[in-house]
């Protein structure tokens, strides 16, 4: 049965990279229906409103999403594809492919899985004003005994770990490791956390991701601190698996993970186990080079192959993936993040003529 996709670019670079991206799936031609519903930036203007009700109907009655970017507008739209639909798994897969724009010596190799919760932690923000909480709670206290308002009015913001959500990611953890280690990688779960500090919330989280890994033969378990992380990230990048961390850690990580490999303009992701999956790079809406279009469609693209991948169309994305490594590879048709002259659109021929 034909798929139904719904391509929504967002805000600034989030339109220019879903174009060629979609164009790219269009010319493969793989049998996808891909709609474009109005949304973002655009849709604010001619409707006002960056997600109108009906955008949001065909998107509930998708089989996947790809969307771009937001950078403001469109912030409606991620909180409805991440929250409402409950998409807890934060997919970002960090690989290097051969001549990206790596600030690393030596990034050959670096290839490993980080997933971040996606549902909870401080997400979505959760807020206020610390004189509202202390008259509420006046009895809490911190191990030194001082109140909330210890240090006069200012703003709290709650960071919520429950059972839960903590025991689905961790299984989800598990099972990628599983499936990568029947593929040749470590089999090897990292859980990142800052237990140290926050030894109920983070303790939380390390302790049930532990027992999820252990209940796993064959699956080694590995526990760092989350800035501990950050400079393993740099020192040994290739000693990673599958990572598995609390929202704000993962979101943070991604980024410099991101750069180990090239940056955000090539890091893709994918969001899923919630009522729809969906698919976006991990960058914005970069507003400093949107509507130049040099933008790289690289994480865009990368993430539509992982949703041919969700979508079980593994030789197709192997397809895609390929093509993309060759591009690289060949280095000729680069973008400017990654030393090259090309445009966006002068990159998307360019994967367009390795398939
Ligand atoms: P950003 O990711 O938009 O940009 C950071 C830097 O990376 C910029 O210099 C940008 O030009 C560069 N960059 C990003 N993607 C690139 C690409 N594909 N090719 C070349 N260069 C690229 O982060 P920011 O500047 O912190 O945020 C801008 C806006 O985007 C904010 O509103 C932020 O909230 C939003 N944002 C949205 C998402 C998302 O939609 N998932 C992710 C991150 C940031
Ligand atoms: C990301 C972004 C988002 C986040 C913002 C736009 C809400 O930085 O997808 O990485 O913080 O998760
Ligand atoms: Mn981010």
């Amino acid at each position: 049965m034909t798929k139904k996709i719904v391509a929504l670019g967002g805000d600034g670079v989030g339109p220019e990279v879903m174009e060629v991206a979609c164009e790219i799936l269009e010319k493969m031609r793989l049998g996808l229906e891909i709609l474009k519903p109005p949304c973002g930036e655009e849709a604010l203007k001619t409707r006002g409103n960056a997600f109108p009700d009906e955008t949001k109907k065909i998107c509930d009655q998708s089989d996947a999403i790809l969307f771009g970017a937001t950078g403001g507008p469109s912030s409606g739209i991620l909180a409805y594809l991440r929250w409402i639909m409950d998409n807890y798994i934060n997919l970002r897969p960090v690989k290097y492919y051969p001549g990206a724009y790596s600030p690393l010596k030596n990034p050959q190799g670096i290839d490993f899985m980080l997933i971040r919760e996606n549902s909870e932690g401080l997400y979505p923000g959760r807020e206020g004003d610390i004189s509202w909480l202390a008259q509420r709670i006046p009895e809490y206290k911190d191990r030194f005994g001082r109140t909330l308002d210890f240090y006069g009015e200012g703003k709290f913001a709650i960071r919520l770990i429950t059972e839960k959500g903590t025991k689905r990611i961790a299984k989800y953890a598990v099972q990628l490791a599983q499936k990568r280690k029947s593929q040749g990688f470590a089999g090897k779960v990292t859980c990142l956390t800052k237990a140290n500090v926050l030894p109920q919330s983070c303790g939380l989280f390390r302790q049930i991701v532990e027992d999820e890994v252990k209940k796993a033969p064959g699956i080694v378990y590995e526990h760092f601190h989350a800035d501990d992380a950050a400079r393993r990230f740099i020192r040994f990048p290739r000693e990673f698996d599958v990572i598995v961390t609390t929202n704000m850690f993962g979101d943070i990580l991604a980024d410099e993970a991101g750069e180990a490999i090239g940056g955000l303009g090539i890091s893709p992701s994918a969001c899923m186990g919630g009522r729809k999956s969906y698919f976006e790079p991990v960058h914005g809406s970069a507003p400093d080079i949107a509507g130049k279009g040099i933008v790289n469609p690289t994480a865009m693209i990368l993430s539509a192959k992982m949703m041919l991948d969700y979508l079980r169309m593994s030789q197709e994305a192997r397809a895609l993936e390929k093509a993309v490594a060759e591009v690289y590879q060949e280095g000729k048709h680069l973008t400017a993040d990654q030393g090259g002259k090309a445009s966006t659109k002068e990159f998307a021929a360019a994967v367009l003529q390795k398939i």
